[in-house]
Order: structure tokens, then sequence, then C-alpha cells
């Protein structure tokens, strides 16, 4: 599957594009299938897409998106670092989605439960299996300045785990629990979106990109029967080969 790599001339704009992209997949998802199923992602990045959605994207039909997310750190929900309190304070606290579409991981729980509550609710929800994969039409990820994405970063155990669906994975360099999608399930998606902005990510994306460079975590995200989109503002695609704002 080809990738995608789009550099827009800024953050706001950036924002403006991942919020039309959410858009065009939720209305063919629910037009399609009744429903929408996106996993959001955590960090800062996405916040300026997510309170966009809230201000210029409420006449979607949020009772039919279906809302998860990619990784969560080991806090309580209303926690500082917690990204379901980021996601709620800038986007699910502004829209009519109901509670029971907000699909959270309990990081409130002990890390191994936490994953292991989280797995049981993507199998209620996509009526799965033991061993099959959830489809989600769209995963948001970010990119650390380790090329780490969702919470797989390098080095850590949850990066081979080719069996689980969800992972409670130890992050040595930050001493704590993270609970994150596997790659099996990010490569399962209908569609995925990094979302790259700013100065100090430009030398990791650009060896992110670098083909055979295979070193870090985010190159392990290739969609098996998806697309892979990437949207990086103008600063952190600086190094890209052309960084001329086109669709490459
Ligand atoms: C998290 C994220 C993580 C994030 C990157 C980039 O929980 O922190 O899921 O993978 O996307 O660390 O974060 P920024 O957008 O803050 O640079």
């Amino acid at each position: 599957m080809p990738v995608e790599v789009k550099i827009i001339p800024d953050n706001a704009t950036l924002a403006r594009v991942a919020a039309q992209e959410f858009h065009r997949l939720a209305e063919a998802g629910i037009q399609e299938r009744g429903r929408f199923s996106v996993a959001l992602s955590g960090g800062n990045t996405p916040r300026t897409v997510y309170s966009l959605l809230a201000e210029e994207h409420k006449e979607l039909s949020w009772d039919r998106i279906h809302v998860f997310f990619g990784d969560e750190r080991h806090v309580p929900p209303d926690h500082p670092d917690s990204n379901f309190r980021m996601a709620s304070e800038s986007l699910l606290s502004k829209v009519p989605i109901p509670r029971e579409n907000v699909h959270r991981i309990r990081a409130e729980l002990e890390p191994e439960g936490a994953a292991q509550d989280y797995d049981g609710q993507l199998a209620e929800f996509f009526h799965l299996n033991d061993h099959d994969w959830p489809r989600f039409d769209l995963i948001f990820l970010g990119l650390g300045d380790d090329g780490h994405t969702a919470s797989l970063f390098p080095g850590s155990s949850a990066l081979s785990d080719v069996s689980s669906r969800v992972a409670a994975n130890w992050v040595e360099k930050l001493k704590t629990f993270r609970i994150t999608l596997t790659f099996p399930v990010l490569n399962h998606a209908a569609e995925v979106v990094f979302l790259v902005s700013g100065e100090s990510k430009a030398q990791i994306l650009s060896a992110v990109l670098r083909p055979g460079a295979g070193k870090y975590p985010a190159q392990g995200v290739q969609p098996e029967s998806g697309r892979l989109l990437w949207l990086a503002d103008q600063d952190a695609g600086r190094l890209l080969p052309s960084a001329t704002p086109a669709t490459r």
C-alpha cells in the first residue's frame, strides 16, 4: 500500500485537513455500515484537531460515532496526563456523543487488568473471537521524538507482541506502564492517519520515512489492506526530500 505524505503549511491547516478527513470517513462509514469507529491519538498534536471537530463538525451524526483510544497513560481519567481527559476536554464533552459510544481505556486499573478490560471492550463492539482483529475505520497516530507511536516505544516488549490486541507495555525510559493497541490492530485498520507537527519532529519524521531505515516503531505501521496517510506541517516536514506543500 503506497504511503501518502501531505506537507501542510501550518498546524492550524493540518488540524483542518485532519478534521475534514475524520468527517469524510465518518459520513462514509455511517452511510455504508450505520456506524463509524475511530481510535484517537494522545499527546499534544491532536488537541487542535479535536477542538476543531467540536467547533466546526457538530452536525456529524455523533450518535453513530464510536470513539476508542490508541493508547493511554497509566493514570486515572481525571489526571492531567490522561489522553481520555484531553479528548474529553477538547472534543467529547462538546459534541452530542452518547456516553456508551466512548470506549475508554480504564487505566485506573492495574496495567494488565486495564489491557484485558479494553480487549473485552473491543471484542464486544467488533464481535470478535479470540484470534480476530478489529478493523477500525480510522486510527489517528502521533510520532514521538524517539520514533514511538501510540505507546509502542523503542525497546519495549509490545513491539513484538503479535498475538494480543491490547498490551500493558512497560516503558523503561518513562519508568511506567502504558496501555496500547498493538501493531496487528493498527495494521488492520481501514485508514491510519499520522499527525506530525513542529520543528522538533523534523529529524525523526525524515528518518522514519527514509525507506529501509527500519529502526523506529512508527515504521511498523503498514496497514495490510488500508490507507496510510502522513499529515505533517511545514516545520515537521522541512527535511523531507521536497518539502513543498503538495501531495506526494
Ligand atoms: C501518547 C501518544 C503518543 C503521542 C506521541 C506524540 O499517549 O503520548 O499516544 O504516541 O502521539 O508521543 O506526542 P505529541 O503530539 O505530544 O508530540
